[in-house]
Parts: C-alpha cells; structure tokens; sequence
C-alpha cells in the first residue's frame, strides 16, 4: 500500500535555527498516531511541511501523492484538498453558524459542488460528530467542545485521505478531549490517516497507538501502537 505521508531526510531551518533534522517517516492509510515532545520541538513545524504551508530546507516530504517539498503554489490547493487541518482554537468563521462553517470545507480545491449537495454534506457531517440538532448555531453559542466538533466536521467534510491536528485539545477539559479523540478514532475506522501533535499524556498513554516523538527538530522514538510505554518526553516537556 503507498503511504499516504512520507518524509525522507527533512530537515528545515528559521534562519539558523533548525527546527527538524534529518527525520525520516511514513505514515499508512487509515492509520492514527501522535506526535508528542517538548515545547519548540519541530511538532507544528512537522505538520506545516504537510500542508505545505512552509517548504523544507532540505529533503523529500510526499503527501497523498503530492511532493509537497517542490508542489508550485498554482496546485497547492489540490494538495489541501486531501488534508483536513484541525488547529488548537478551532478557526471557526464567528459569523457563520456551524452548518455554513462546515461547508467552507468543501470550498478548498478542486472540488465542485452545487449549494444543495454542500448543505447536505454539512449536515451529514454535523450529524456524525454528534451535532445535527446545532447546524445552525452560531461559534458563540456553542461550547469550546462543540466548536472543535465543528472544526473536525469541517476538516472531514470532503472526506480528505489524511487529516492532521495540532494540539487539537489544548484548550479543552479531559472528558471533552476525550470526546474529540473518539471522534479521530471514528475517523481512522473509516480509513482517514490522523495524525495528532499533543501534549495530552494520559490520552495518548491511554489510547495504545503510535508515538512519534520529536525532540530538538529529531524524531527519537516511533512506538508503534500497542507498546506505548512511559512517556520520557515528560520529563523535559
Ligand atoms: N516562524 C518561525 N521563525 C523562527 N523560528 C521558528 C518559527 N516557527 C518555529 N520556530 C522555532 O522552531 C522550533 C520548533 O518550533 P515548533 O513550533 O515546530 O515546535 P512545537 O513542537 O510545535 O512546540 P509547542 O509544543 O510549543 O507547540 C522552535 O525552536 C521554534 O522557536
Ligand atoms: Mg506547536
């Protein structure tokens, strides 16, 4: 099977301050892994060379297909139309209701869908992480759990071979984080890569799955699921 992520010797600098070093790694279709480490370890470095929002230094990053390490700007649309982007404050519009924030999921790329189809989608959407009696509630009026529904509603509406989230629960009590991370468990069932940067011990220790872990810019520990142990990283986070 083609892997759906794979980084082969990343590294990339600000300025010189190297972020990521020399890291290798695949990530397989429908498969969930965390990426944990301490603060200003390279996560959110590692998840922007994704979604092309920056470009490596140097080596090879290939997502669904794409080398986004060379990917033109003309067609990195195509490229996020494939990534759900899930981010720690949700990034909802404040003035659509949640219905209406969904459907700008399906407003990336290349994708063309009548009105009708994109509200029905939405809805469907809402309906699978548990919000179909909210579509049209407002950001506001919403808790911070139920925003980040919607944001991951959003983030999968066009049903993207991998999604990525960056702290997704940073911002949530336990029990509601562990509602979001059911829903990513839902997600990978269904065939979806995720990939979650979290500081979250107790989920990911809980969860059983695979533990990347980042430390200075290098990846020095990949646990695969079912072995993740103590949490080392701990100490230093
Ligand atoms: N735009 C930038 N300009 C300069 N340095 C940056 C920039 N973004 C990140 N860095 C540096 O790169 C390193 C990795 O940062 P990154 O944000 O990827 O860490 P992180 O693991 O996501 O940390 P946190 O857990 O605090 O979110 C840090 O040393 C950080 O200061
Ligand atoms: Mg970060």
């Amino acid at each position: 099977m083609r892997s759906i992520v794979q980084f082969s010797a990343v590294s990339r600098l600000y300025g010189s301050r190297r972020a990521l070093e020399n890291v290798d790694l695949t990530l397989e279709p429908g498969e969930l892994a965390f990426l944990v480490g301490p603060s200003g370890a390279g996560k959110t470095t590692l998840l922007k060379l994704i979604n092309r929002e920056i470009r490596p230094s140097s080596g090879e990053v290939w997502v669904a297909g794409f080398a986004a390490h060379q990917l033109k700007k003309s067609r990195v649309a195509q490229l996020r139309r494939r990534v759900g982007v899930v981010f720690q404050d949700y990034k909802l519009l404040p003035r659509l209701n949640a219905m209406e924030n969904v459907a700008f999921g399906l407003q990336v790329g290349d994708l063309r869908i009548s009105e009708d189809e994109a509200r029905d989608r939405s809805l469907d959407a809402l309906e699978a992480v548990g919000l179909g009696d909210r579509a049209g509630a407002l950001p506001h009026q919403l808790s911070g759990g139920q925003q980040q529904r919607v944001a991951v509603a959003r983030a999968v509406v066009a049903q993207p071979p991998l999604l990525i989230a960056d702290e997704p629960t940073g911002n949530l009590d336990l029990e509601t984080a562990w509602g979001i991370m059911d829903l990513f468990e839902d997600i990978a069932a269904w065939g979806t890569a995720v990939l979650v940067a979290t500081h979250n011990v107790e989920i990911v220790t809980r969860l059983q799955r695979r533990v990347l872990t980042l430390v200075d810019g290098r990846l020095v520990r990949d646990q695969p699921a079912g072995q993740t142990g103590r949490m080392a990283w701990l100490a230093t986070s």
